[in-house]
């Protein structure tokens, strides 16, 4: 794994949208995998500068969704596919359809169903090359939250009380933060070519570390990084407060050969 320590968030956005615009330099078709919430933000308005400026482009890429709510109204702003649809895909050139999260609108069986139809969508597509995750300050990626099996795939799940509060902050009140998600699995996330954890702020550090430097564990689900050939995490300085070798990581990264890229 690898673990670079930024100045800030604009720094890691810099550096992230970098890594996607080679990708989609080397292979226009690459599929991206989006995460939501505050922490890609400054990733997506890198890109949007670069689309803008004509430095890359989305034309024949295609994008899948980490997470959604069950329960919102589909055009709901909170609603994860409205999230994507404002905050990248308003700004980029996707082609329509190029983007898709998993179908929450089905119960039941039919349910089950969709998560497995969105499994089968990520595969035909060839899988994902590039995975953008955050991490949740109880160790979750995507909606995993803590004793997730490593080995999980997209599935119905239920968000922890810290998970709520944490969102919460997105609704007027927590009451609104819906209790139930479908998440693509550990072993859904494990399976795109290149991982890139993003962290920012020192509520993150401690969740941070313990993914980064403590042991695998379904308790902390950002741990199963570590089963990954091709991680980065990127973190700021508050974020990286807590890690034990955080010397080496900047020492390492510092003497990188800027050949090797993310
Ligand atoms: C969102 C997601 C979550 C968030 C995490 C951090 O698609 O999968 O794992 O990345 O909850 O949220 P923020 O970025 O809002 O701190």
């Amino acid at each position: 794994m690898e673990v670079v320590i930024v100045a800030d968030r604009q720094a890691a956005g810099e550096l992230v949208g970098q890594a996607i615009a080679d990708l989609l330099r080397r292979r226009p078709e690459a599929v991206l995998g989006l995460a939501t919430g505050s922490t890609p933000l400054p990733v997506y308005a890198d890109l949007a500068r670069r689309c803008a400026a004509g430095e890359v482009t989305f034309a024949e890429a295609r994008a899948f969704l980490l997470d959604e709510y069950v329960g919102l109204p589909a055009d709901h702003p909170e609603a994860y596919r409205a999230f994507i649809a404002r905050e990248l895909e308003a700004h980029v050139d996707f082609p329509s359809g190029a983007v898709q999260g998993p179908d929450v609108r089905p119960t039941g069986a039919d349910l089950l169903a969709s998560c497995d139809d969105y499994e089968d969508a990520i595969r035909l597509a060839g899988g994902v090359d590039l995975q953008l995750l955050g991490i949740g300050t109880d160790g979750h990626i995507g909606f995993n939250e803590p004793g997730s099996s490593l080995a999980s795939r997209t599935r119905l799940k239920t968000l922890t009380d810290q998970t709520r509060q944490d969102n919460a902050r997105f609704f007027r009140s927590l009451d609104e933060v819906p209790r139930h998600v479908v998440t693509q699995g550990i072993g859904t996330i494990l399976q795109a070519r290149h991982l890139v954890l993003l962290a920012f702020g020192g509520e993150k550090a401690a969740a941070v570390a313990r993914a980064v430097e403590g042991p695998v564990a379904a308790m902390v689900p950002a741990s199963a990084l570590q089963l990954h050939p091709h991680a980065t995490v990127v973190v700021d300085e508050p974020a990286a407060g807590k890690f034990r070798q955080a010397d080496y990581y900047r020492e390492t990264f510092a003497h990188k050969p800027g050949w090797q890229g993310l």
